[in-house]
């Protein structure tokens, strides 16, 4: 496979664990909000759209994934000859961080006045990937190095907000989601 296609490949792999848990919290989300209506001056400290249930089956499906893709490593390697790396304690912080990155994106627009579901172009499309990378960077730096080298990164800056944009307009389509991004 040529260089750049390889890049592609393995960065989508890698961040797979990641994209995931903020769809499935989609599907999932409803009942108790974490905040649990609790406010911060006269504002809801994260809002409705950010749910136990959400949270948990999110960022287990993520969990599931990762180790789904540990089980067929060597098949798809092998069969698109390119080295795909293997989830350790990643399969977690990738897909917790996404969570996480969500969360603190929330945490800020309801400070900022902005009602659940307010678009912020630029956030709403890196929030989950920048807290999937910081946590994986933190608890495992190592891993994090040898597989986000920059020309794998700058593959995930470009091509996350454009499958982001895909997945949540196929979402607001089939009715599952009340905003197309
Ligand atoms: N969701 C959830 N728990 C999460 C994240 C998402 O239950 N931790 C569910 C909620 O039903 C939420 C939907 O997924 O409404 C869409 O997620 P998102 O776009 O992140 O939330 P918004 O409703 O847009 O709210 P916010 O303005 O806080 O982003
Ligand atoms: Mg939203």
């Amino acid at each position: 496979m040529g260089r750049v296609l390889s890049t592609v490949v393995r960065a989508f792999w890698a961040m797979l664990p990641a994209y995931v848990p903020n769809n499935a919290a989609v599907l999932a989300g409803g009942g108790r909000p974490i905040d649990g209506g609790r406010t911060w001056k006269h504002k809801r400290l994260l809002g409705d759209g950010k749910t136990w249930r959400g949270t948990v089956v999110g960022t287990a499906c993520g969990l599931a994934l990762a180790l789904g893709l540990n089980r067929c490593n060597r098949r798809v390697a092998t069969a698109l000859d390119v080295s795909l790396p293997r989830f350790g304690r990643s399969a977690l912080s990738l897909s917790a961080g996404a969570m996480a990155g969500d969360m603190v994106a929330s945490f800020y627009k309801r400070r900022s006045g902005r009602e659940r579901g307010a678009p912020v172009p630029g956030l709403d499309q890196l929030d989950f990937v920048v807290g999937a990378l910081s946590l994986t960077a933190l608890v495992s730096p190592n891993w994090f190095r040898r597989v986000f080298r920059p020309d794998v990164l700058v593959v995930v800056l470009v091509l996350t907000p454009l499958l982001h944009f895909g997945t949540n307009f196929a979402a607001y389509v089939l009715e599952f989601k009340n905003e197309p991004y």
